[in-house]
């Protein structure tokens, strides 16, 4: 089985690389460092070049990949910043890393996916306002004004409040992202993935270690207490989402990780709008420069 991934060198997603690898998976990654790879994934592992924080970095990626069949696509890489930031090619960072990168590697893998192929996008609860997580929650998927907040009449003016919520739509267009592709790609399962809070990653390395390290002691006890997840649990998960038959045939589902369970919840009532996940597509492939 050959599986193409990113976000495979940290936090869970590297635990679901070791495992979809002790399981005798051809494993194909994008990583920022190809020949610093964890040791558990060096010389296991096919690495090519992939920093999602630019378009051209996306489509030489896809190149090097050549045109072997793919099973799945594993869209698990993420970021979460500190301070506003822009992409290189101009867009809100956390959006254009989180989302349009994966989009458009979505998009440019879309047609080798073999028939029966599988994608998995990593999403988060805190999409969903619902949730009430300690995360700002979206209030819209504009994708224009999402890469550029300096056009978003309803941007949050602080610094944390503006990151947390670009961290929280990016998330949110991802489980959109998933529910749209199912529509667009008959005969690829399509499945998003909620890990719940999971301590101890990378993902606030942005705040500092100090930071990231008070933030995975005290965010716990702030979350519900099914909501928090151990790395190893949601990576199995992650792998498990990726190859398990018990998801043949899913259509944008959206699986969530509650205490020891991965269960098929709800995703918030923006991302199940039809009409806001097609625009979302299409705006999207605009703003990457496909057609829609
Ligand atoms: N931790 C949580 O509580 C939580 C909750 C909900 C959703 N998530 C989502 O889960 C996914 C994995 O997060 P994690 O918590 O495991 O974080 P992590 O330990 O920081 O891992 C993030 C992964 O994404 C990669 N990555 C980040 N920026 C990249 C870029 N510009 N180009 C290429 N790769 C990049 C990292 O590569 P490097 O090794 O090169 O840094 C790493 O492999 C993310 O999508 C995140 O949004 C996490």
């Amino acid at each position: 089985m050959r599986i193409v991934m990113t976000g495979a060198t940290a936090g869970f997603g590297l635990f679901a690389a070791e495992r979809l690898v002790a399981a005798g998976a051809d494993l194909v990654i994008g990583a920022r460092s190809p020949s610093a790879l964890p040791s558990s994934l060096a010389g296991r592992v096919a690495a090519h070049p992939l920093d999602l924080d630019a378009l051209a970095n996306v489509r030489a990626f896809a190149d090097a990949l050549g045109e072997a069949p793919i099973d799945v696509l594993v869209l698990n890489a993420g970021l979460q910043l500190a301070r506003p930031a822009r992409s290189a090619d101009g867009f809100e960072r956390t959006f254009a890393v989180n989302h349009l990168a994966h989009y458009l590697l979505l998009r440019l893998l879309a047609g080798r996916l073999a028939q029966g192929g599988r994608i998995v996008l990593t999403g988060s609860g805190t999409h969903d306002p619902a949730e009430k997580t300690p995360v700002t929650p979206p209030v819209h998927a504009n994708a224009d004004w999402l890469a550029h907040p300096e056009r978003d009449p309803t941007a949050e003016k602080g610094t944390r409040q503006a990151c947390f919520r670009a961290y929280s739509s990016s998330k949110l267009a991802n489980i959109m992202t998933a529910r749209e592709a199912a529509r667009r790609l008959p005969g690829v399962d399509v499945l998003a993935y909620d890990p719940g809070y999971v301590p101890h990653t990378g993902l606030g390395r942005d705040n500092g270690r100090i930071i990231a390290a008070l933030v995975s002691l005290i965010l716990p006890r702030l979350m519900k207490a099914d909501r928090t997840s151990t790395i190893p649990r949601s990576g199995q998960f992650l792998a498990d989402l990726a190859t398990d038959g018990r998801f043949a045939g899913a259509r944008g589902s959206y699986w969530s990780v509650r205490g020891p369970a991965l269960v098929e919840v709800a995703p918030s009532q923006l991302a199940r709008d039809d009409e806001a996940c097609a625009r979302l597509w299409d705006d999207s492939a605009r703003l990457v420069g496909l057609d829609p």
